[in-house]
């Protein structure tokens, strides 16, 4: 049987599974659906359903041209449930070895559910996968994420120069307009 742990964290599932037999196929919230808009729809309704309060969630993936839009949805878990963000990039960096070809876009979809009604903004934002990780700020992917007409990595940028172009904040300034022109 499919049996879902209400959790996004990978590595409680990449414990726990080995304690349940393989009859019981254990599936995080973040392998529950196949696109960015389904998982964030499924992280906020869940919350909404449970709270009855306003509230968002966000979906985020790293789309490889190369590698036909991989990880994308699969990112978190890339390398494997548990695995870290390195080995994540590990693995990113295997798979692209002598490809010159380095294209890729972070997506990222935000559902809001705001006094019952469900809504979607997309940020997306170019770039290049870097052949080597450069920078130690951020987090996941950003040490080889190099966006498109920028000399460095989001891992070599503060917060505030990453938020003037990543793909998260191009979605939350979408639903910062919607929020301004509803009330
Ligand atoms: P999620 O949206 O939290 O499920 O993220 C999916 C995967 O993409 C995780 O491995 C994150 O670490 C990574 N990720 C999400 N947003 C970013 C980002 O802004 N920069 C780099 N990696 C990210």
């Amino acid at each position: 049987m499919k049996l879902v742990f209400a959790t996004h964290n990978n590595h409680k599932v990449a414990e726990i599974k080995p304690l349940f037999p393989p009859s019981i196929n254990i599936v995080s919230l973040t392998e529950i659906g196949k696109t960015l808009s389904e998982n964030a729809i499924l992280k906020a309704s869940v919350i909404y359903k449970e709270l009855k309060c306003n509230c968002f969630a966000d979906d985020t993936g790293l789309e490889v041209d190369a590698l036909n839009g991989e990880p994308g949805v699969y990112s978190a878990r890339y390398a494997g449930e548990g695995k870290s963000a390195a080995d994540n990039i590990e693995k990113l960096l295997y798979e692209l070895k002598g490809n010159t070809n380095r294209t890729a876009k972070f997506k990222t979809v935000i559902a809001a559910i705001i006094d019952d009604e469900q809504f979607l903004f997309e940020g997306v934002v170019d770039g290049i996968i870097a052949e080597t990780t450069m920078g130690d700020k951020g987090f996941g992917y950003d040490p080889v994420f190099v966006p498109v007409g920028f000399p460095k990595s989001f891992a070599q940028m503060t917060l505030g120069e990453k938020n003037n172009l990543s793909h998260r904040s191009i979605a939350v300034k979408k639903f910062l307009r919607f929020l301004e022109e509803r009330v």
